[in-house]
């Protein structure tokens, strides 16, 4: 079976700096709070420019502690989109508040600022209680900032960016986790910069925001045993960080670009079948970099052409199949089929398809090859 996702690969390229990186936590055994920690924060606050970056244990953890730092609390609500990770509103939800959906752009898959507009325009929840926005950049191409920022003028709302998917895409030559007041992002293995276990990331450029959080994701304390606040076991360990430093170099300077190249060959080779209306490729915004997070296309017959992929022993995924208002988990809202049509049409129709910075050609020109038999079979 063809991998998914080829991290064994880079681990075997990688291999001399992280197993020298982790051998030196083993040998000075500051395993919670080493060394490592701070240097992974120094090198990400300075390649997304942001003062401040707090490392933290996932990146649901990072999206929690984001709110936590606005004392987001039972009876607030928070506007997200409803095609995305559970994480996204699941946080929401952790802090007691309450998720309000705004369906999503059916080129980008990212929140529709024009929709969102009409949220801010027409709600009925008092302005105290609509704390803020979380967008979220799907696949890794950041949400429409500029359009965001422009509809939440006049309102008094927080914008966190989830780059829970995007860390080394920009927007408009920034790099994402900068865009909004807080930028969140995890290094879960299969992301395009992930360690070798559960981690996340806080950023920020607000000294007071940046203060709270180094608490919270410590307990609350401000030193030790004197608890400022509550807070959570947050912390990213020293392991972790290691082999985040002793990968930031090659994902910075060559993975990022190699994400591209393997975009841009699926894109290639797949243009015919898109010529002819079978699928629709992926759309990247001008003035923007993606990152590739996922290669995610509509394609008609989605269902049978993955089962066809499987017989081929070429692995691929729905990211995702039910969209949030539809989860059981957040049944108390209320929601029902149609309530988010862009999203729901989405979840019928997106495939995506094996990526890494490790694919190589002739992996990504049998991925293509078989899903163009495909479409000759059915004809
Ligand atoms: C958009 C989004 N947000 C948040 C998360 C949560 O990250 P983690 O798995 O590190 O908790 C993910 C992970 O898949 C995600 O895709």
């Amino acid at each position: 079976m063809m991998q998914f996702c080829n991290l064994k690969k880079q681990y075997q390229e990688l291999k001399p700096e992280i197993d020298n990186a982790i051998a030196q936590v083993l040998d000075h055994g500051f395993y919670i709070g080493g060394p490592e920690v701070g240097q992974i924060e120094n090198s990400c606050a300075e390649y997304v420019g942001v003062d401040h970056a707090i490392a933290c244990s996932s990146g649901t953890d990072a999206l929690v502690l984001a709110l936590m730092a606005y004392d987001v609390t039972y009876g607030d609500y928070v506007i997200t989109t409803p095609f995305t990770f559970i994480a996204t509103a699941e946080a929401i939800a952790l802090v007691g508040a309450k998720p309000v959906f705004v369906d999503i752009d059916p080129d980008t898959y990212n929140i529709s600022p024009s929709k969102l507009e009409e949220l801010l325009k027409t709600t009925d929840i008092p302005a105290e209680k609509l704390r803020g926005i979380i967008a979220v950049d799907l696949y890794g191409q950041c949400a429409d900032y500029d359009n965001i920022r422009e509809v939440m003028k006049g309102h008094d709302l927080f914008l966190i960016q989830d780059a829970a998917q995007s860390f080394g895409a920009t927007y408009k030559g920034v790099q994402a986790g900068a865009q909004g007041d807080i930028g969140t992002t995890s290094f879960f293995p299969a992301k395009p910069f992930g360690c070798y276990g559960d981690g996340g990331m806080v950023f920020t450029s607000n000294d007071e925001l940046n203060r709270k959080i180094g608490w919270l994701r410590n307990h609350g304390q401000n030193e030790r045993y004197n608890h400022k606040i509550i807070g959570i076991n947050g912390r990213l360990d020293a392991m972790q960080c290691a082999v985040l430093n002793a990968k930031f170099d090659r994902f910075t300077l060559t993975e990022v670009k190699n994400r591209n190249n393997v975009a841009n060959k699926y894109m290639e080779f797949l243009q015919p079948l898109a010529d002819s209306g079978k699928i629709t490729l992926p759309y990247v915004m001008p003035d923007s970099i993606h990152v590739w997070a996922q290669f995610t296309l509509q394609a008609e017959h989605r269902d049978e052409l993955m089962a066809y992929l499987q017989l081929a022993e070429i692995p691929s995924a729905i990211h995702y199949p039910k969209p949030l208002h539809l989860q059981e988990a957040f049944s108390d809202l209320g929601h029902q089929e149609g309530d988010f049509p862009v999203s729901e049409a989405m979840g019928k129709k997106v495939i995506s398809l094996p990526m890494c910075a490790y694919k190589e050609d002739a992996e990504i020109e049998e991925v293509c090859d078989v899903i163009t038999m495909f479409y000759r079979k059915k004809g």
